[in-house]
């Protein structure tokens, strides 16, 4: 009896003990993990097929990898449902920060409510979402953009009768209806006709190329196409080239990307809007880490605007109008594209 007491006692301290080197283990993991500690962001893209966004991608990660956060990208390749499943994931992780390039301006407002009852920091990149409890907004002027495309095409000869199509990025995006009615307002100062205006869902190209195509009397009775980006400009140049009008209808866009870098030099595209990405994804990354740490937004940059909801934080960005006569000084010397990438087709 005795002996079989002893043996007990002897069995419980060693299942003791055992545990306690078992919770000794458990909180070394906690604490000897650096991991843990890291700051987590959660960026979801609408898309990649526009080059920017690549750029935009890289300069944040690296940007919120040098101040000690990681980042975790997602892609919803234009689908806005695929984007609210992707939100819903990371305040599922936890994440610290959701940054978003959305898809629809006016779509995320309970996506945004379940992240902010997480208490997790949202940070619209790009694009303005509305209705709903941001922590910052953070893009380019976009109503400045489209006074540059109608002072490009004011500065190149179109005035009183002129005759200018319109063809928009998506009516989703917020950015959108900015540059179209800044646009609108150059074109109404100078008495310029606006003879049509279509818009492309999804901001896909092709839709414009096939309105060029599909609407050759009209085309071929107007002096200026307006392009909501370079993409869409891309695709349109293309089309008018079929009807032999690339580079007599004048064409604006906005990103310079190189091909239209390219084609400005060439003498198919008037003009784009250059927006520095890298200033606005490292502004991004910087405003990211302090929301983690729970700090607060200052600085020169930092005004407001009303999205519905509320006056909320805003960053906005100047953006530059490029042609051929500044190509050099604006794109070359910051370094944005390599001047025999941009002569590529030019002797
Ligand atoms: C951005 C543009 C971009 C477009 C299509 C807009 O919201 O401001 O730079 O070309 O989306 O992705």
């Amino acid at each position: 009896m005795k002996k079989n007491v002893r043996l007990t006692a002897i069995l419980l301290a060693v299942i003791v003990s055992l545990c306690a080197c078992a919770r000794a283990e458990d909180s070394e993991d906690k604490t000897g993990s650096v991991e843990e500690e890291k700051i987590r962001i959660g960026m979801c893209f609408d898309s990649f097929v526009i080059e920017r966004w690549q750029r935009d991608r890289d300069v944040f990660v690296q940007a919120a990898k040098d101040l000690g956060a990681e980042v975790n990208v997602q892609n919803a390749n234009g689908d806005i449902e695929e984007q609210k499943k992707q939100i819903a994931y990371f305040i599922e992780k936890g994440m610290d920060v959701i940054v978003i390039v959305c898809i629809d301006s006016d779509a995320l407002s309970d996506s945004v409510k379940a992240a902010r009852n997480a208490g997790i920091k949202v940070i619209a990149y790009d694009r303005l979402i509305n209705n709903a409890d941001i922590d910052l907004y953070i893009s380019f002027d976009n109503e400045m953009v489209g006074t540059l495309m109608g002072e490009a095409l004011v500065e190149s000869g179109l005035g009183a009768g002129s005759r200018v199509i319109m063809a928009g990025g998506s009516p989703t995006d917020n950015n959108v209806s900015l540059i179209d009615s800044a646009f609108i307002k150059v074109m109404q100062e100078n008495s310029i006709e606006i003879i049509d205006m279509m818009h492309c869902d999804g901001w896909r190209a092709e839709l414009a190329a096939e309105y060029v195509d599909s609407h050759r009397d009209l085309v071929s009775e107007c002096d200026a196409i307006m392009c909501g980006n370079d993409n869409l400009a891309s695709q349109v140049v293309n089309a008018l080239s079929v009807q032999r009008l690339a580079g007599r209808i004048e064409v604006t866009g906005q990103d310079a990307d190189l091909e239209a870098c390219q084609r400005i030099v060439e003498g198919t595209q008037l003009m784009t809007v250059y927006k520095p990405v890298e200033k606005l994804a490292t502004r991004a990354a910087e405003c990211a880490v302090i929301l983690a740490k729970k700090g607060s937004l200052t600085g020169d940059d930092i005004g407001s605007i009303g999205n519905g909801k509320g006056e909320v934080p805003y960053v906005k960005l100047e953006p530059l109008m490029v042609t051929k006569e500044n190509m050099d000084r604006v794109i070359i010397d910051s370094g944005f594209h390599r001047k025999d990438e941009v002569y590529l087709n030019v002797k």
